[in-house]
Formats: C-alpha cells, structure tokens, sequence
C-alpha cells in the first residue's frame, strides 16, 4: 500500500520544518501539504501535494477533504501545526488575568487551536479507518497540561491547548477500537523560535530557545519511536510524558 503523510500548516515555522523531516525520512510516496494561502508554500518535491486550508472555516475545511480523498485512499502520518497565542490584528492578547478575558478572544483561540484541527480529523477521518500504523500527532504545549500549571495566566490559550489534549486522549481511544496501530498523540515542541513565540523570547535563556529545525529534529525522533501504548498522550520533544 502506497504511505500517505498529511502535514497541515506548511507556513508556520514548525510546519515547514517538520515537512522537511518528513520528506527526508524517504517514509511516504505522496506527502500533501497544506496552508491557508498555498502560495507562500516554499518546499519543491515531486512527492508533494499542496493544498490550501484554513481550520477557522467549515467550507474551506469541507473543500481540503475532497482534495485529500481525490488524492489518497488512507493515511498514515497526520501532523496539524495550527496555532494561535498573540495576534494583534485579531486582538488577541495572552490575558494575564481573569478580568482580561472577552468572549470573541476565547472563541477565536479555541477555534484555531482546538476545533480547528479536530473539525479537520472529523472531515478526513474515513482515511484512519484502516489497519496499519497510522500517526496523528497534534502540536499543543506544556502550558495546556492541568497538572503541570503553577503560572497562571494565559488563559485562552492554556485552556485551548487542554481541551485538544481531551479530544486527542478521545481520538485515541475510538481509533484504537479499530486499529491497534494507531497512536494519536499531543506533541509540546519545546520553546521553539517562531512568530508565534517571538513576544515572549525575551526571559528565555538562549539554550532552552530552539529553532524550528532543531525541534523538529527532536520531534521527528519522538514520532518515530511512537508506540501504540503511547497512544492518547501528551509528549514532549524529549520524548517525557507530560501529566495532563
Ligand atoms: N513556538 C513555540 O515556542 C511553541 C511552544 C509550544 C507549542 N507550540 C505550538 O506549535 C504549533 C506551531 O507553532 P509555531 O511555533 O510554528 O508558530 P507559527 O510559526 O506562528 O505557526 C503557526 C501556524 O498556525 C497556522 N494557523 C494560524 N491560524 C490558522 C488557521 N485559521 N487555519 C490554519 N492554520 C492556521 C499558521 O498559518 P499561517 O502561516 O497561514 O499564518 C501557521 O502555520 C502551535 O500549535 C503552537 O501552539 C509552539
């Protein structure tokens, strides 16, 4: 059977890492990639699909899973990147405290970080239902693990990362009805040098900053060595079990 890798986010900095790890692996004859605006897609590969995506609509959600099912009959590696913590554009400011929470912030943070990729699996989950292994690694972060938090603070986004990890450890176990195989998992990809962290570099020491391709590289390792008992966990790029 021909393999199958389906990396969502080919944009974000993590994304378009983990992309190359995927093709260097030489693991997947056809590896579609998707962004929400496929043109700024810079990777060039024969075995490369393109697609665009965007996880905060239903239509353009629907649209990407009649371009993977025309392209692939089971898939067998599932990485989404998707991930939102400030955007001043959309007014999302990482609250410090209970009083800066506002409804349109918390609806916009769930959606890309927790509906979106899961509307997503809904959408294209006919392609997991077979018997061989199949990864699906969500990227989420430590600050969504419940047991892990003595912070505070961050509260759309650490409550958003928590809720994926619950519908991750749910995935799990409805695939793993079916297929033994499978290994859903939430991966934490470290403090990695990115858009998405580049607020907040300031208080992190050089060495705990990693960039995109050092995580991936770390990342790449984990979900290689994945086995099905690790399914339904949160895992960090050092490959520690993370308590939800
Ligand atoms: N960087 C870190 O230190 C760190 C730490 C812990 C966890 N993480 C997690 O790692 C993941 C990747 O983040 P990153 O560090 O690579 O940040 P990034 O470079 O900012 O990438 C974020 C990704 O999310 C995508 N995205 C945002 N809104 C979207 C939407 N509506 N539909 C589809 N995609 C959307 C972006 O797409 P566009 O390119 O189109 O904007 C981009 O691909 C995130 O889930 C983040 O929470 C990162």
């Amino acid at each position: 059977m021909q393999k199958t890798a389906l990396i969502q986010g080919a944009t974000g900095g993590l994304g378009q890492a983990l992309i190359h790890k995927v093709l260097a692996s030489n693991a997947y004859d056809i590896v579609i990639v998707t962004a929400r605006d496929p043109s700024r897609i810079v990777i060039s590969d024969p075995r490369v699909r393109t697609i665009p995506l965007d996880l905060a609509s239903d239509l353009s959600i629907a649209a990407a899973a009649r371009f993977v099912a025309d392209l692939t009959d089971a898939l067998h590696l599932v990485i989404s990147t998707a991930g939102i913590l400030k955007n001043e554009h959309l007014q999302i400011v990482p609250e410090k405290k209970l009083a800066e929470l506002n409804r349109e912030a918390l609806e916009t943070v769930f959606s890309i970080n927790c509906f979106g990729p899961f509307l997503w699996y809904a959408a294209i989950h006919k392609l997991f239902k077979h018997r061989e292994r199949i990864v699906i690694a969500t990227l989420s972060a430590r600050v969504g693990s419940i047991g892990d938090n003595s912070l505070g603070g961050w509260h759309s986004y650490r409550a958003s990362k928590a809720a994926q990890n619950m519908l991750t450890k749910n995935l799990s176990l409805e695939l793993g009805r079916s297929n033994p195989n499978a290994v859903v998992v939430g991966l934490h990809p470290g403090t990695v040098d990115t858009q998405l962290s580049k607020p907040f570099q300031a208080a992190i020491p050089i060495d705990k900053l990693f960039s995109p391709e050092q995580s991936a590289t770390y990342l790449w390792s984990v979900i290689e060595d994945l086995e099905a008992n690790q399914t339904g966990e949160l895992i960090a790029w050092d490959g520690q079990i993370i308590t939800r």
